[in-house]
């Protein structure tokens, strides 16, 4: 077993975004929801992490919003390849809570082919929440298979693998605090 060190070097290209540019958007963007809820008097959401990948930057981002939260997560995985281009997802874990009537709030760690995030805002309208917005840490739009942009978007990045700050690749590097490039060889 290589060193965590020697992984780190044999895996990953270099810092796309350090933990101080993260920390200081992070803030920008909960003082952002903060006063677009506030301003239509709006004092109490509910946020919905979709696990696992969102779990790092809710924690934080949620730290920061200055209204009433309630906090709950959902799970899903893809389908294999067959099921991506229809975009369904399966729900592994799902919420706790009714959202009918509640001012929903989905928190996505990324959105690539946009086709989660899509599939999901669908599925939780159903539900009839009082207002469903989408926020997302990071979002490469050069990748999109549909039309969909995220309410509140972290960083726009270019078609690159990316891992840290709770996105990972084959289940490793989540808990890195920066988010870092893949180095192709390691995915291809
Ligand atoms: P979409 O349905 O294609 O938008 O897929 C979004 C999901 O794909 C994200 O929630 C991630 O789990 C995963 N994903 C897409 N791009 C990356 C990446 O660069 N690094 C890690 N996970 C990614
Ligand atoms: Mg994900």
């Amino acid at each position: 077993m290589p060193s965590w060190a020697a992984q780190i070097e044999t895996d990953i290209d270099g810092v796309l975004l350090t933990e101080a540019e993260i920390i200081s958007r992070v803030k920008a963007m909960a003082r952002e929801i903060s006063l677009f809820y506030q301003q239509q008097d709006i004092g109490s959401i509910t946020v919905i992490g979709v696990l696992r990948g969102a779990f790092i930057f809710l924690a934080d981002l949620v730290r920061q919003m200055e209204l009433e939260v309630t906090i709950d997560f959902i799970a899903v995985s893809s389908y294999g390849q067959a099921a991506t281009t229809s975009g369904a997802v399966r729900i592994l874990k799902d919420v706790a809570e009714p959202l009918d009537g509640k001012h929903v709030l989905i928190i996505e760690d990324i959105i690539d082919s946009g086709l989660t995030l899509n599939y999901l805002c669908a599925m939780l309208r159903a539900r009839q929440p009082a207002s469903l917005k989408t926020c997302s840490f990071l979002s490469k739009p050069s990748r999109r298979q549909i039309e969909l942009n995220a309410d509140f978007c972290g960083f726009e990045i270019e078609d690159k693998f990316v891992v840290g700050y709770g996105l990972d690749f084959a289940g490793k590097y989540r808990h890195l605090p920066y988010i870092a490039v893949l180095k192709p060889a390691t995915y291809q």
